[in-house]
């Protein structure tokens, strides 16, 4: 691309008074008058914060990208979006992600940039600012943080699956609240995001599946001084990407979105991973529907043994080979000829690739499990769909009737989980209403409710849980998830009482409330919204026009893009 047609130029490429006033105040930071001699301008949109400790280390991965801008002949420029920190923010960064996503949107338009690397790590700080930034399609790349080591204690590996575990030990006392807290630190011990096949994780496998990032990206971990290797590297790519004009468009095709539900499928991906991939799919305009994900998950297998579906984290992925080893032994089904961020083909990414441990990456022939992806169930409890993970699940409760037993919000489930006199058993349904995207607000990640204690002490690990929220890509068990119209809106989830049969069979795909049309009538009748809607702020903004799980939790008016013009180009 010629330089005077560069978004930029119509900043600092002036002459007037206005080129005056854009470059004056860039060089009180100390630009040297070459920054504004053409070159490509790059945004490094930064998610650092200190309220986002996943992605507490960035500033030193912008340094390193910077580096590589430099090297490459382009004006690195640094910027803060809103950070999402999954462990802090209440009521649950995901009612966040489509405000971020604004933010990235229109920092990206606004400013004088020709192209943007994406700092993302934390689970939502990725799909919000791929979300945004493909509103924009200008040249972009992904860098994650990467994960953090895997933690040790008491002569055990540990990562963040093990806390639903030691949750667990510390209810039935066996484990002291002095040895829960003592394993807190020894968990996460470095830098990065979460050390398993969590959503963070699962986030940086999906930007390197549809070709946003350079190979390696998803599993060299944050601690790892080719991280910042990586982050220079990309530097210097991102530049190239403007003068080819690489824009995400030209990469985010409908067969990248097919590489990365099959990628997700043979690594044993977060089940988050259906609602952001169908939310990146809306914004740049690739025809993509729920059925997707269980289609183009059929028949592949889990390869890669990591948690929570496996045993291993995410720094024995890298070391065994990365994620182009995993691809590469896909090489049979994937789509080869996808183009990504390096302006190769995913399949010659992936050609010298090796694996090195076979515990870790194993065969299409030979996988670690043969039944892996994203199940997506329907019937008349989820007529719009609802999604399960088979491989974090227990195989025999993946065809299971049982009665329901019924939670009518979060704040209900906590107070009666408990309670001794709590009518349930081994073979009841867990049922949780009303933490979807309206009613909750932002589709919690509470759908892997713990089974009850006296349950628990009796041996108890498994139960069938059906929600309309969501579950943390480190949780696991057999949960039925996104259930799709949600409650709070008045679908079917919201009519089920307490000892009404449910039927899930997924193998069949079905989810069958068994109880009659007549009867459903009645109660549909009689239903009454209880979830408070707000009336004012963002919550509002959200909760008016905030769409159903199945359609990806975007916004109604944000779905598509508006391009990098800007509406006036004057002071
Ligand atoms: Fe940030 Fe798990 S809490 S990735």
């Amino acid at each position: 691309m010629e330089p005077e047609k560069l978004r930029s130029a119509s900043w600092f490429g002036r002459k007037d008074k206005d080129g005056f006033i854009y470059r004056a105040w860039m060089k009180n930071q100390g630009a040297p008058p070459d920054m504004f001699d053409g070159r490509p301008v790059i945004g490094i949109c930064n998610t650092w914060s200190e309220l986002t400790p996943c992605n507490g280390h960035f500033r030193e991965l912008a340094e390193a990208v910077k580096k590589g801008v430099l090297e490459a002949g382009g004006f690195p420029v640094e910027f803060p979006v809103m950070s999402l920190g999954e462990t802090l923010i209440k009521p649950t960064a995901m009612l966040y992600r489509n405000l971020v996503s604004m933010d990235v949107e229109e920092s990206i338009r606004a400013n004088p940039v020709d192209g943007v690397v994406l700092l993302c790590g934390c689970d939502k700080t990725t799909p919000s600012l791929v979300m945004g930034a493909c509103s924009v399609n200008i040249p972009t790349l992904v860098i994650s943080g990467g994960p953090m080591l895997k933690g040790h204690w008491k002569g055990k590996d540990i990562g963040t699956s093990d806390i639903w575990r030691f949750d667990a030990a510390h209810k039935l006392g066996q484990i002291t609240t002095e040895e829960f807290m003592e394993s807190e630190a020894c968990m996460a011990r470095t830098q990065g995001h979460c050390a398993v096949m969590g959503t963070a994780s699962t986030m940086a496998v999906m930007v390197e599946a549809l070709g946003l990032s350079l190979p390696n990206n998803a599993s060299i971990p944050a601690a790892d001084a080719r991280r910042k290797v990586f982050s220079q590297l990309s530097g210097r790519r991102i530049v190239e990407m403007v003068k080819e004009d690489l824009t995400m468009s030209k990469i985010l095709t409908r067969k990248a979105f097919e590489n990365a539900i099959m990628v997700n499928a043979a690594i044993g991906g977060s089940t988050n991973f259906v609602i952001h991939l169908l939310a990146i799919a809306g914004r740049i305009g690739v025809d993509l529907n729920i059925e997707d994900f269980d289609k183009y998950s059929q028949g592949i297998p889990l390869l890669a043994n990591i948690q929570p579906s496996g045993d291993n984290y995410m720094e024995d992925l890298y070391y065994s080979g990365g994620l182009p080893a995993v691809i590469k032994e896909m090489k049979s089904i994937i789509h080869n000829d996808a183009i990504t961020v390096n302006g190769k083909m995913m399949g010659d990414n992936c050609a010298a690739a090796e694996v090195y441990d076979r515990n870790i990456i194993s065969t299409m022939q030979e996988p670690f499990k043969p039944e892996s992806g994203i199940l997506v169930v329907k019937g008349n409890l989820a007529p719009d769909g609802a999604v399960l993970k088979p491989s974090a699940a227990t195989p025999a409760l993946l065809k299971h009737s049982g009665k329901a037993v019924v939670f009518e919000n979060i704040e209900d489930y906590h107070a009666r989980i408990d309670d001794p006199a709590l009518d349930i058993d081994a073979t009841s349904i867990m049922v949780l209403k009303n933490v979807g995207p309206k009613g909750y607000p932002g589709m919690a990640e509470v759908g892997n409710m713990t089974l009850p204690k006296k349950l628990l002490e009796q041996g108890v690990t498994d139960m069938v849980r059906i929600s309309d929220g969501r579950m943390s890509g480190t949780g696991f068990g057999t949960t039925v998830l996104h259930v799709s119209p949600e409650a709070a809106v008045g679908g079917p989830l919201a009519l089920v009482k307490n000892g009404d049969i449910i039927s899930l069979d997924a193998h069949e795909r079905t989810l069958q409330l068994e109880v009659s049309e007549e009867e459903l009538a009645v109660r549909k009748a009689a239903w009454k919204q209880t979830e408070t809607m707000q009336t004012r702020g963002y919550v509002h903004l959200y909760q008016t026009h905030v769409e159903q799980a199945h359609l990806g939790a975007d916004m109604d008016f944000l779905k598509g893009g508006s391009g990098s013009k800007v509406s006036r180009d004057s002071h």
